[in-house]
């Protein structure tokens, strides 16, 4: 049994998070926590919210609430979300919790112990009409890297660049977007990333197994320019977490807080022992998962995030952990995705622009939006949602091929047989066929999901699907009961066998599909199907079903034509 250990990027909390977001990180991630968990390995998955930070005051400031209730509750709308979705996390964390501020503290002191942390006395941009400095969101501008005009102080959306707020062309508040800004000097503390150049480009490279998106990224920035820039880490703002060398206060750094994205992966951390706290654990029972001289030797490490996501956590976050000169683990595989679009642009959360996932909820069961995300997945390039596309894909693969499997199985055995597994017959060629063939597609499923190629594992997943439905369209027994029952008997023992099973290797796409399946087939064995001949005599004859509820229902054109509208716009 393996350990491993997954985290998703921890999303910001301002606001209600659209597919393209799910999608990009969170989906893919459980989709990999249950697999594993099937494979009866032992594992970690821990989100968060990613509370600091211009976005969540600029929210908040919205809203006309004060940050930390803002914080409060919107934690609370995405963990029902991510319940709504099945995201099956051991915890949902917030980066704003004590046990985040005690690491993002600890860390800062350790990298200063380690001669890794400079104080620089900066020139920032200061907005007259605000009365405030303006860093990152507050600020935005055109992109001296790609021209994008909506670049914020902190990064580009367009092209990813770590952007200065100073770098900006043409900047301007985006609290009142005043443009009467001047430059002052206020006092910041830099991690100098540059010192840990050859240490990080040798980690880099040591990761021979990495997708080209994610090790390109790390390449590009690592060598950008001259070179690995040293970067800010405090910022002048009130919400976050307040400027600590350790327990120690930090001379001249009073009223300061850390910048965001410097305490944010450390919440990955801090959520594995909000997880011990929140379940009676001690110390030790989250140290396991990180520290590799407390048991974290011996955990396989996966990240999950979106390109824009990358620099982050193959640079910036190494750095963290790395300079700390402690054992804390690093990240042993990075899934990055790029980026889902929606129906001829993007998806945007500023605009409100595509489905969000509330919005989805409302419409249809989270099993839907799984199977269509996932088999849809960004990942050798940007995909695309269309209405026209996401309809097809349930109705087919979804309702004719699973959905309809599974009711005309169950509901022709009772018409037939009765409500148990009928005991006649014996298995013959065609069966052991099918049963072979199962076998191999099944491996390549697990060594799909495995690598975490999540359409390819799709792809196989509805490639057992369609021939279970092959072997019954051939088998016929609904034409074959009528001169050879005994034989129809097999045919239908086999294929609620296969009931079972499809629910066991379906379950990390659809879980509540997969649930339905296992409660109408009346077992509990969830065992992964190695052996497929032993999982297909795993029910035995007389064993007692019942008619599962319609799995899937199709949708309408008239659905879609009325959610193609209802979506067009954009939300408020
Ligand atoms: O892009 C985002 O949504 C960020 N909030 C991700 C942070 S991931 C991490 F560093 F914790
Ligand atoms: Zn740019």
């Amino acid at each position: 049994m393996a350990r491993i250990l997954i985290t998703s990027a921890i999303p910001y909390i301002n606001g209600i998070k659209h597919l393209g977001n799910l999608v990009g990180s969170q989906l893919p991630a459980d989709l990999f926590a249950r697999f594993n968990r099937a494979m009866g390995h032992e594992v970690m998955f821990i989100c968060a919210t990613d509370e600091h930070g211009t976005p969540a005051e600029l929210a908040a400031a919205k809203a006309g609430q004060p940050v930390a209730e803002y914080c409060a509750e919107m934690h609370k709308v995405q963990a029902e979300l991510a319940k709504g979705f099945r995201l099956s996390f051991d915890h949902f964390g917030r980066s704003s919790s004590q046990r985040n501020h005690v690491l993002t503290q600890h860390f800062a002191g350790k990298l200063a112990d380690n001669g890794l942390i400079r104080e620089v006395s900066e020139k920032m941009i200061f907005s007259i009409d605000d009365n405030r400095f303006l860093p990152d969101r507050y600020i935005e501008g055109t992109c001296p890297n790609c021209g994008y005009d909506s670049a914020r102080g902190d990064q580009c959306d367009n092209c990813t660049k770590q952007l200065d707020p100073t770098d900006l062309i043409n900047p301007h508040s985006t609290i009142s977007g005043s443009t009467n800004l001047e430059v002052r000097e206020t006092k910041h503390l830099y991690l100098m990333q540059r010192a840990l150049k050859d240490k990080l480009e040798a980690w880099i490279d040591s990761k021979t197994d990495w997708p080209i998106l994610t090790t390109s990224i790390a390449k590009k920035w690592l060598n950008d320019g001259d070179g690995l820039q040293d970067r800010g880490i405090t910022r002048d703002l009130h919400w976050g977490i307040p400027v600590m060398k350790g327990d120690q206060p930090w001379p001249g750094m009073e009223g300061k807080v850390f910048y965001v994205w410097f305490d944010a992966p450390i919440e990955y951390i801090a959520g594995t022992a909000e997880w011990a706290d929140a379940n009676g654990k001690a110390d030790a029972d989250w140290e396991r998962w990180w520290r590799t001289d407390k048991g974290a030797h011996d955990v396989t490490y996966y990240q999950f995030m979106g390109k824009d996501n990358v620099p982050f956590h193959t640079l910036s976050f190494p750095a963290t952990i790395l300079g700390s000169g402690e054992p804390w683990k690093l990240v042993d595989y990075l899934k990055s995705f790029n980026y889902l679009n929606y129906d001829g642009g993007q998806f945007s959360t500023s605009r409100g622009r595509g489905v969000f996932m509330d919005q989805a909820l409302s419409i249809l069961p989270s099993d839907y939006w799984r199977w269509w995300l996932l088999s849809h997945a960004p990942e050798s390039s940007d995909s695309e949602f269309t209405w026209e596309n996401f309809q097809a894909s349930v109705n087919k693969d979804l309702a004719d091929v699973l959905g309809n499997l599974v009711s005309r199985v169950t509901k022709f055995c009772v018409s037939k047989f009765g409500a148990e597994v009928p005991a006649g017959g014996a298995f013959s060629e065609q069966e052991h066929r099918l049963i072979e063939e199962l076998g191999t597609r099944i491996t390549d499923y697990a060594a799909c999901m495995q690598a975490m190629e999540v359409r390819k594992a799709s792809a196989e997943l509805r490639a057992i699907w369609v021939i279970g439905n092959e072997y019954l369209q051939a088998a016929a027994p609904w034409t074959v009961v009528k001169t050879d029952p005994e034989r129809a008997q097999a045919m239908i023992r086999l294929s609620l066998n296969l009931i079972r099973v499809y629910a066991i290797l379906s379950a990390p796409f659809i879980p509540d599909a997969a649930a339905t399946m296992m409660a109408a087939i009346d077992s509990d064995d969830w065992t992964w199907p190695t052996d497929v001949a032993a999982a297909m005599t795993a029910l035995p004859a007389g064993h007692a079903f019942t008619v599962p509820e319609n799995l899937f229902r199709k949708i309408t054109d008239e659905e879609r034509a009325d959610w193609q509208a209802r979506f067009a716009g954009v939300r408020t």
